[in-house]
């Protein structure tokens, strides 16, 4: 028989705070245009411990707070406004760049490892994808296999499924 675990036991067993910034797994956002999606990528950080990368975009710091439904701090790297620069900074420091992105020579998403080193996973713009002078700063790029009609997936669906993967949880 399966039981449905109470709010109280899933409380119990999460953290009764935000996680410390472990920087370890980094969602990158890095040319949003739908603050919803930001909304939704940032509860899928706190569910598996990552962080979010965001540009300095005017509308962005009140999309953050409105989409923050869980209303804890979050853990948001800010890059400014050049995010290929931010992105080249972090890969000159040893940081591993993972674009998510439907491309050529992409690893499909069940032949992506766990994260064993500081990750960014980067996620493109919802109309336009991830642009091409970012893709050659890219280390690796991860395709979600579909088989729908549709062309691509939700951008923060896409990045949830990746964040996850990364995380080890799936
Ligand atoms: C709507 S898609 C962009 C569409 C497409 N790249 C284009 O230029 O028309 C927005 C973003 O979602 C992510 N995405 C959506 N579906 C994906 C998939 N099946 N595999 C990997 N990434 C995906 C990528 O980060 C992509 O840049």
């Amino acid at each position: 028989m399966i039981c449905l675990r109470s709010r109280r036991d899933l409380a119990r067993q999460r953290r009764s705070r935000s996680h410390a910034c472990w920087d370890h797994i980094i969602a990158a956002p890095l040319w949003p245009q739908h603050g919803a999606n930001l909304g939704t990528l940032l509860r899928t950080c706190d569910a598996v411990g990552a962080c979010l990368a965001v540009p300095h975009l005017p509308w962005v710091p009140e999309a953050l707070a409105r989409g923050n439904t869980l209303r804890r701090p979050a853990c948001v790297h800010w890059t400014g406004r050049d995010a290929c620069r931010w992105l080249q900074e972090q890969r000159s420091a040893g940081t591993r760049v993972v674009g998510i992105e439907l491309a050529d020579e992409a690893l499909r998403l069940a032949e992506l490892p766990a994260a064993r080193q500081r990750t960014i996973a980067v996620l493109g713009h919802e109309q336009t994808g991830i642009p091409p002078e970012a893709i050659d700063l890219l280390d690796v790029a991860v395709e979600i296999p579909m088989i729908g009609t549709g062309a691509s997936l939700n951008v923060a669906v896409a990045g949830s499924l990746v964040l996850y993967r990364l995380a080890g949880f799936i």
